[in-house]
Formats: C-alpha cells, sequence, structure tokens
C-alpha cells in the first residue's frame, strides 16, 4: 500500500516515522512538486491543487485536523478539486477534545472570576475589590455541538454554568446542557447569552455568523471565545460591539490572516485577548494512531467514522 503525505510547510518526516510504525508494510513518502504517482491513501493539510490531482488507486483522503476548509475552502468550492468518488476523512478528537475543554473553560472562568479585571489593574497596581458575577447571571451559550463542541459544553456544565448548544439538526442526551438547533433554534440558543463560544465548522451557512446582529443577541457586555476559524468573524462588527461595551472582551484563537498581520487592529485592542491557532493542536501520536487505525481497516473491508458529507461542507 502507498500512503502520501503532503504539508505546506513540506514537514513530513514525523508523520511518515509515525505511521510507518504502525503500518510497517505500507510504503510511505512525502509529496515532492511533480509527484503525480499512485498512491492509496493521501494524508494532508491545506493541500494545493497539484496535489489532489486524480492519482490512480487512492482509496481516501485523511485531513490532518478536525476542520476541512483547508481542504473544501469556506464556500465550499474546493469540492470541485476532489477527486470523485475518494472520501475525504476528518480527525475526530485524536485528543482534541480535552485541549478545546481546557482552553474554554480557562477563558470562561477568566472573564467569570473577573481575573482579566484583576489583571488590569495589577498594571496600575490598583487592590480593589470587584463583585463577583453570579452564576445565574453567566449563561454560555455553544455554537456547534460536534465532537469538540459537546465535550466542550460538558466540561463547562460542570463548573455550574447554565449551558446551551446550538446544532445543525436535533440532539438529545441527559447532559443538562439546553440543546438548540436549526435556524428556529438560534435565537433561543444565543439571546441574553454572557458568553459565546463557537466551535462550527467553518462552511457557506456559518461563514460571518459572528457579526453586528448575532452581537446584538448576546447579554450587554457579554464575551466572545471564537476557538472555530477566523473566517467565522466579522472583525469590524468586534471592535464595534467592543467600542459600544456591548461586548466587553474578545479570546481569539483563530482570525482570518494567520499569522495575524502586525498592523492588525487586534494587537492593540485592550479587550482582545489573542493565541495564535494553539486551541486544540493536532497531537502527533494520537492522529497517526487515528489514520493508521482507519487506514487498516478499509484495507480490511471495514466502513469508518469521520467522513466528511461533502454536500454539507463538514
Ligand atoms: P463536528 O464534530 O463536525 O461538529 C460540528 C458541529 O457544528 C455539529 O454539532 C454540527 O451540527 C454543527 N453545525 C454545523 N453546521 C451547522 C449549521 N449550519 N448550523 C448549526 N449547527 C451547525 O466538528 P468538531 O470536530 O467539533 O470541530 C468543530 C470545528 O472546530 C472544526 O470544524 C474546526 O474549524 C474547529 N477547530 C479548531 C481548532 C483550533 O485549534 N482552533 C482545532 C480543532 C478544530 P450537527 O451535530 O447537526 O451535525
Ligand atoms: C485545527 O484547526 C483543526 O481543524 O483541527
Amino acid at each position: 500500500m502507498d500512503i502520501l503525505i503532503y504539508s505546506p510547510d513540506g514537514k513530513t518526516a514525523a508523520y511518515e516515522t509515525g505511521l510507518a510504525e504502525h503500518l510497517p508494510q505500507a510504503n510511505i513518502r512525502g509529496w515532492q512538486p511533480g509527484d503525480t504517482a499512485p498512491a492509496d491513501y493521501l494524508v494532508l493539510w491545506k493541500p494545493n491543487a497539484e496535489v489532489l490531482q486524480p492519482r490512480e488507486g487512492l482509496k481516501a483522503i485523511f485531513n490532518l485536523g478536525a476542520g476541512v476548509d483547508g481542504v473544501l475552502g469556506p464556500h465550499g468550492d474546493g469540492v470541485q478539486r476532489l477527486p470523485a468518488g475518494v472520501p475525504l476523512v476528518r480527525l475526530e478528537d485524536a485528543g482534541m477534545a480535552d485541549q478545546m475543554a481546557q482552553y474554554v473553560s480557562a477563558a470562561t472562568l477568566r472573564y467569570f472570576r473577573r481575573l482579566d479585571e484583576f489583571e488590569a489593574q495589577q498594571a496600575q497596581r490598583q487592590w480593589k475589590f470587584q463583585k463577583p458575577n453570579r452564576l445565574a447571571d453567566f449563561p454560555v451559550a455553544v455554537l456547534g455541538y460536534g465532537t469538540l463542541g459537546a465535550h466542550v459544553a460538558r466540561a463547562l456544565k460542570t463548573f455550574g454554568f447554565a449551558v446551551r448548544a446550538w446544532s445543525r439538526s436535533e440532539r438529545h442526551d441527559d447532559s443538562g446542557i439546553a440543546l438548540h438547533h436549526g435556524e428556529a433554534g438560534f435565537d433561543a440558543c444565543v439571546s441574553g447569552a454572557r458568553v459565546l463560544v463557537n466551535l462550527l465548522p467553518l462552511t457557506p451557512q456559518t461563514v460571518d455568523i459572528l457579526d453586528a446582529n448575532l452581537f446584538a443577541r448576546l447579554a450587554h457586555g457579554a464575551f466572545l471565545i471564537n476557538v472555530a476559524r477566523g473566517a467565522h468573524l466579522v472583525e469590524a462588527d468586534l471592535l464595534t460591539a467592543l467600542d459600544s461595551g456591548q461586548i466587553a472582551g474578545a479570546t481569539l484563537d483563530v482570525f482570518r490572516t494567520e499569522p495575524l498581520p502586525p498592523d492588525h487592529p487586534f494587537w492593540r485592542a485592550p479587550r482582545v485577548s489573542i493565541t495564535p491557532h494553539i486551541s486544540a493542536l493536532t497531537l502527533r501520536d494520537e492522529t497517526v494512531a487515528q489514520i493508521a487505525g482507519k487506514i487498516a481497516a478499509l484495507a480490511r473491508g471495514e466502513a469508518i467514522t469521520g467522513i466528511v458529507d461533502l454536500a454539507r461542507g463538514y
């Protein structure tokens, strides 16, 4: 079996070694410009058009992340670049759900416990009491109740937050999270929320969803935590909402342009906290184990999970 690995920075050696440990019989190679040779499996992140050219024998394409917008594009038109009939498989958790729960819990608790305000006071050498927030005044809305969103929502619930979540299709469970779905359920999920967490995939339906219209539905002085994709956020609308106080603070891990350009206004916005797309990293050992397990299952003729529905875009 031939496995071809592509990374935009050309650094594929660690994945080659990792996959070889799980699949010792496989011929594994990193992609080089001009490589149009047959491959049974492609393992990639943000591919160029050349690597996606139809390839003899190709059985599946594995995306080295949960979000497939780097393959399909924010408007879904990248689907035309994919070889017809070859399944695109995304990462499912692979150690990202725990990382995401840690990151979002830390950001939510920082706002709830007013640590952002105490940090600002410390910079002024100010010793000043701040009235504690009440859980009852801090409903949290999580957009996306999939692999990551559901795990994050449950983690937040353990701290006593009233958590609501939003998905495309109807979901039921016994988590105690208020579940909403579809366009009809959007308002009930976000209205009056004090913290808004975005964990949606980037699709034509969700691009620009974090906009002035949504911010206006939140509680005054709400907090935004965007850990999904930069193109979900209308950046100018966030800056306006921060100016008006409608949004009191934002924790942003993802941006329309990454790395965030040095002259971007977010760097200077005092109530914007920035991290460089690290909220849930692709962990190599877990990722390699998951992909190798699925390749082995496909080779045995078994069904696998995590196949992207190209019509839905995630
Ligand atoms: P997932 O399992 O596919 O979950 C996606 C969730 O979003 C599902 O609940 C889905 O609804 C919902 N959804 C999709 N389109 C919707 C729409 N139009 N309206 C309402 N709900 C919609 O994905 P995941 O593994 O949790 O990952 C989510 C995203 O996180 C990824 O796509 C990626 O962009 C981002 N991410 C970021 C990082 C980082 O480091 N910053 C790391 C990993 C992932 P259904 O349940 O009905 O399908
Ligand atoms: C990272 O952003 C991912 O989609 O896995």
